[in-house]
C-alpha cells in the first residue's frame, strides 16, 4: 500500500518533558453512499487505540507493538466496514507512551523518550462505497486535537484516569469540538513501516479473584495466577472518589504486598470517578506482572477480575501425567512464556525492566516453540536482532536494542547468539527454511565478528561475561560469578555459533562457506577442549556445554556424560546450573544415556531445583532458584555493583516471573512424554519417540499440534507393561525407540517386534514388557 497519511500529534504536548494527559486525535467525515468495503491501515510513534463512531477498530492491546523504532514501525491493517455508515461517521484515537516515549529501565528521572519525545498517530481510512467511488481519509493537519480523561500512563508505572475530564461523545459525530486545536504535523520516513507478521497482543484469559480485607480498609484480590495483565473493575460511588489500586507478585509474611522487587515500577493505577453511575475501569496503555493487587476507595467494588494478556500465540503443546507437581511445573511455564510475550521476548513482565535478553530468549526458544506457535513471533523478533546487530560489535543483550551501555551492551556469550541459536530453534521445530534465509545474513555476521575478534593464538580475549548467569552456586549478589569459567563457555559458545551457521549454508546458503565454517567451529572446540577439559568436567555447565555444544571430541563424550552423572549423582540431583547450563543439563544427561540422574534432578523437591519452586507455590517460574527461600522468607535480591556497568550501583533482582529456567520442558517432551522432532526432519516431519518412564511416574500423555497436525503420545506403566499409544498426523512418520532391558519383548500393532519402531502416519500402539524405567530414588541419598 502507499502511504499517504502524514504523521500527527497534539501541538504542544507536555507529554515530551514529563508524564502527561494522553493526545486525543479525532476527524469526521461524511460518506456520500454505503460503505462496501472499508479498511484502516494504522501505526502509532508510541500506542495507538483507534475508534470509529465510539467502537474500537480491533481488540489488539499496546498497538502497533515494539521494535527498534527507528527503523522498523509496524503497522495494522483493519477491516472496519462494519463501523462505518452513510452519512457523518467519526474517526477517534487516543495515544499512549508505550515503549516509545514511557520508561525503559532502572535509571529512573533519566528513562524516559527513548525514541523521541513526540507520540504521534499515522492512520489511513481507505472506503470502497456501493456506488463504485473511493474515499480516502487519512492524518493530517486538518484532525483536531486535545486530552481527556487518561491523564497519564507508562507501561512501568500504570495508568492514572480522570473520568470527571472525559470529553463525552469526542469518538461519534456530532461532537462540538470547542477548544480543540489542529493537530500537528511531523516530518517522518514512511519507509520504515511494515505490516506487522507476529499475532498482536491481545485479553487471553479472565480470571476470577479471591477477596481478603487489609490494612486501612484496603481489599487484597488474588487471581491464584502470576500473569501480565491488569485488574478490572466494576465500581460505583460519587464524584471524586478515587480508586487505587497496587500490584504485586507476591505477598510478605505479614499479608501486605511485595512490591521491593518490582524496583522503581510503581505499578500503581489510580482512577478518579465522575458520578455515581456504574462504571467498568480497566488501565489503558499499561500491563503490570502480579497475582495479588490491593485495592483502596471510598467507592464500592461491585466486582474484580483480572485480565491476561499476551501475544497471541495459538496453543501447541499439551502434558498431563500422573505427578501432580510436574504438571504444575508445565503450567508455570506455560504461563511465563504468556507473561514474557508481550509484543517481544522479554526477562520479566513486572519491574523496571521488562527487556528482551537475547540470553534468555535463546535458553528458551525451543521450549517456546514446543509450547505455542511461536514461528511468526520469533521471525518478528529475529528480524529486529538483525537490524539491531553490529558488523564488529556483534548482537545486543536484549532486541530492541536500548537502556545498555558500555561492556554490556554487546555481543556477550550465550547472549548474542542468539544469532545462531533461536532461528535454528524454529526452523527444527516448524520445519520451514525461510527462517533460515531470512537469518542466514545475521548469522554470518555475528560468527565474523567473533572471527574478527580472535587474537594471533586464535583464542578470544578476555572479557565480561553474563556467563553461567545466576549459578546457584554463585554469590547471590554476584550472579556473574559462577562456577563455569566465563572464558571456556565463551569458546564453546563461538564454537556451536559457528557449527550452526555451518549446517544453515549447507541448507539454504553456500556449500564452501559452509565448509569454512564447519573447520571454524572444529577448531574453535579444539581449542577450547585442549585448554578447559579439565575444567569442563568440574561443573554440571561445563560438562553440559561440552555435550550439547560439540565441544567435547566424540572419543571423549561417554567419559564426559560419566562425569556429569557423578557430579549430579554427588550433588543428590541437585540443580547446580544458571541460565547457560541449565537448558543443557538434562539433554546432555539423555545424550550420554544417564536417565537415572536426570529425573534425579528433575524430580527433586529440595532448593535449588524445579519442584522446589512448585513446592513453595510458584505459578510461573522464578528468576532465582530460591527466590523464596525454605523458611518462607522472600530472597533480599541484593545485587553488587556490576563490574562492567558504567553506573555502578549496588541494585535488587528479584523476579517471579523469568523464563530461562523453564527451558526444561523442551527435554520433558523430548524424554518423559517422548515426542521430539528429528533435527535431520525437522518440523516433526520425522518424530522421534523416545520416552523414557522414571519410577513413580504411571501414566503421561501428551501433544503437540504441528504444522502436519496433531503428534500425541501417551504412555502407562501397568506391573511390568509399559504400553505407549502414538499418534502420527499425515504427511509425518515416526521412529519409536522402545526403552528396553535385555528381559524387554516389544510387540508394534500386536505383531512382535525389535529394535527402533517405524510408523507410518496412524494411531500405533507399542507394548514393552519389562521396559527401562529410570529409577532416580535408587540414587538418593
Ligand atoms: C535480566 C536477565 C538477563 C540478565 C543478564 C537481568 O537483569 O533480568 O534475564 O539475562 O540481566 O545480565
Amino acid at each position: 500500500m502507499a502511504w499517504v497519511a502524514r504523521v500527527i500529534t497534539l501541538p504542544g504536548d507536555p507529554g515530551a518533558r514529563h508524564p502527561a494527559p494522553a493526545p486525543l486525535l479525532r476527524r469526521e467525515l461524511v460518506l456520500p453512499a454505503e460503505p462496501r468495503q472499508a479498511w484502516l491501515h494504522v501505526t502509532a510513534l508510541g500506542l495507538h487505540r483507534v475508534s470509529i463512531n465510539g467502537q474500537s477498530v480491533s481488540e489488539d492491546l499496546l498497538a502497533p507493538g515494539w521494535t527498534p523504532y527507528r527503523q522498523r514501525l509496524l503497522h495494522d491493517t483493519y477491516d472496519v466496514t462494519g463501523l462505518l455508515t452513510p452519512g457523518a461517521n467519526a474517526i477517534a484515537a487516543a495515544l499512549g507512551d508505550g515503549w516509545y516515549r514511557g520508561r525503559l529501565g532502572w535509571s529512573p528521572g533519566n528513562d524516559r523518550a527513548n525514541y523521541g519525545d513526540q507520540v504521534a498517530l499515522v492512520a489511513q481510512l481507505e472506503v470502497d462505497l456501493v456506488d463504485g467511488s473511493r474515499t480516502v481519509i487519512a492524518t493530517d493537519g486538518s484532525w483536531l486535537a486535545s486530552t481527556g480523561e487518561i491523564c497519564s500512563a507508562d507501561l512501568y508505572d500504570g495508568a492514572v484516569v480522570d473520568l470527571r475530564e472525559r470529553r463525552a461523545g469526542w469518538d461519534r459525530p456530532g461532537y462540538d469540538a470547542a477548544g480543540w486545536v489542529a493537530a500537528a504535523e511531523l516530518p517522518f520516513d514512511h519507509s520504515i513501516i511494515e505490516p506487522r507478521i507476529a499475532p498482536p497482543v491481545r485479553r487471553i484469559a479472565v480470571l476470577p479473584v479471591a477477596t481478603a480485607p487489609a490494612a486501612g480498609g484496603r481489599v487484597t484480590l488474588d487471581s491464584g495466577q502470576n500473569l501480565a495483565g491488569f485488574v478490572r473493575l466494576s465500581v460505583r460511588g460519587r464524584r471524586g472518589d478515587t480508586v487505587t489500586v497496587r500490584h504485586a507478585e507476591v505477598l510478605e509474611p505479614d499479608g501486605s504486598l511485595h512490591t521491593r522487587s518490582l524496583r522503581s515500577a510503581r505499578a500503581t493505577d489510580v482512577y478518579v470517578l465522575a458520578d455515581d453511575s456504574e462504571v467498568v475501569l480497566e488501565p489503558p496503555f499499561t500491563f503490570h506482572g502480579f497475582r495479588y493487587a490491593e485495592v483502596e476507595t471510598e467507592a464500592t467494588v461491585l466486582r474484580a477480575e483480572v485480565v491476561a494478556i499476551s501475544s497471541d500465540t495459538p496453543r501447541r503443546g499439551r502434558f498431563e501425567c500422573s505427578e501432580p507437581a510436574l504438571n504444575r511445573l508445565h503450567e508455570n511455564v506455560v504461563w511465563s512464556q504468556r507473561g514474557n510475550f508481550v509484543s517481544v521476548p522479554t526477562d520479566c513482565p513486572q519491574r523496571d525492566e521488562r527487556l528482551g535478553w537475547t540470553g534468555d530468549a535463546q535458553a528458551f526458544a525451543p521450549t517456546a516453540c514446543t509450547l505455542f506457535d511461536s514461528e511468526s513471533f520469533w521471525r518478528s523478533w529475529l528480524r529486529d536482532l538483525d537490524l539491531e546487530q553490529d558488523d564488529r560489535l556483534g548482537v545486543p543483550s536484549v532486541v530492541p536494542d536500548v537502556v545498555l551501555a558500555g561492556e554490556m551492551r554487546y555481543g556477550r556469550a550465550g547472549w548474542a547468539d542468539a544469532a545462531t541459536i533461536v532461528p535454528w530453534a524454529v526452523y527444527e521445530s516448524f520445519g520451514n527454511r525461510d527462517v533460515l534465509e531470512a537469518q542466514l545474513e545475521s548469522m554470518r555476521r555475528w560468527v565474523d565478528s567473533l572471527v574478527a575478534r580472535r587474537g594471533p593464538d586464535g583464542f578470544l580475549p578476555s572479557s565480561f561475561q553474563f556467563g553461567d548467569w545466576l549459578d546457584p552456586d554463585a554469590p547471590s549478589d554476584r550472579p556473574w560469578e559462577a562456577k563455569a569459567d566465563p572464558d571456556y563457555l565463551a569458546h564453546a559458545y563461538f564454537a556451536h555459533s559457528a557449527s550452526l551457521l555451518a549446517d544453515a549454508e549447507s541448507l539454504v546458503g553456500d556449500p564452501a562457506r559452509a565448509g569454512r565454517a564447519r573447520s571454524l567451529a572444529e577448531d574453535v572446540a579444539g581449542r577450547a577442549w585442549e585448554r578447559w577439559a579439565g575444567h569442563a568436567v568440574s561443573n554440571q555447565t561445563g560438562c553440559a556445554a561440552a555435550l550439547q555444544l560439540g565441544i567435547a571430541p566424540e572419543s571423549e563424550r561417554a567419559t564426559v556424560g560419566r562425569a556429569l552423572a557423578g557430579l549430579v549423582r554427588a550433588a543428590d540431583g541437585r540443580v547446580a546450573t544458571g541460565f547457560l547450563g541449565t537448558p543443557l543439563v538434562l539433554p546432555a544427561l539423555a545424550a550420554t544415556g544417564h536417565f537415572d540422574e536426570a529425573f534425579l534432578m528433575l524430580l527433586r523437591r529440595e532448593a535449588p531445583s524445579w519442584l522446589y519452586q512448585v513446592e513453595q507455590g510458584a505459578t510461573t517460574v522464578w528468576e532465582r532458584w530460591d527466590a523464596i527461600r525454605p523458611d518462607g522468607s522472600i530472597h533480599d535480591g541484593r545485587m553488587a555493583p556490576n563490574p562492567v556497568d558504567p553506573e555502578g550501583r549496588e541494585g535488587h533482582m528479584l523476579s517471579f516471573n523469568h523464563y530461562a529456567y523453564g527451558a526444561v520442558i523442551d527435554w520433558v517432551y523430548r524424554h518423559v512424554a517422548g515426542i521430539a522432532p528429528d533435527r535431520a526432519e525437522p518440523g516433526y516431519r520425522h518424530v522421534i519417540v523416545a520416552p523414557r518412564p522414571p519410577g513413580g511416574l504411571d501414566w503421561v500423555r501428551a501433544s503437540v499440534e504441528t504444522v502436519r497436525g496433531r503428534v500425541a503420545t501417551e504412555w502407562r506403566v501397568e506391573g511390568d507393561t509399559l504400553e505407549i499409544d502414538v499418534d502420527v498426523p499425515e504427511g509425518s512418520r515416526a521412529t519409536v525407540r522402545p526403552p528396553v532391558t535385555e528381559r524387554s519383548s516389544v510387540s508394534l500393532d500386536g505383531g512382535w517386534a525389535a529394535g527402533e519402531l517405524a510408523l507410518s502416519s496412524g494411531r500405533h500402539t507399542v507394548v514393552v514388557t519389562a521396559p527401562a524405567i529410570a529409577d532416580p530414588r535408587a540414587l538418593r541419598r
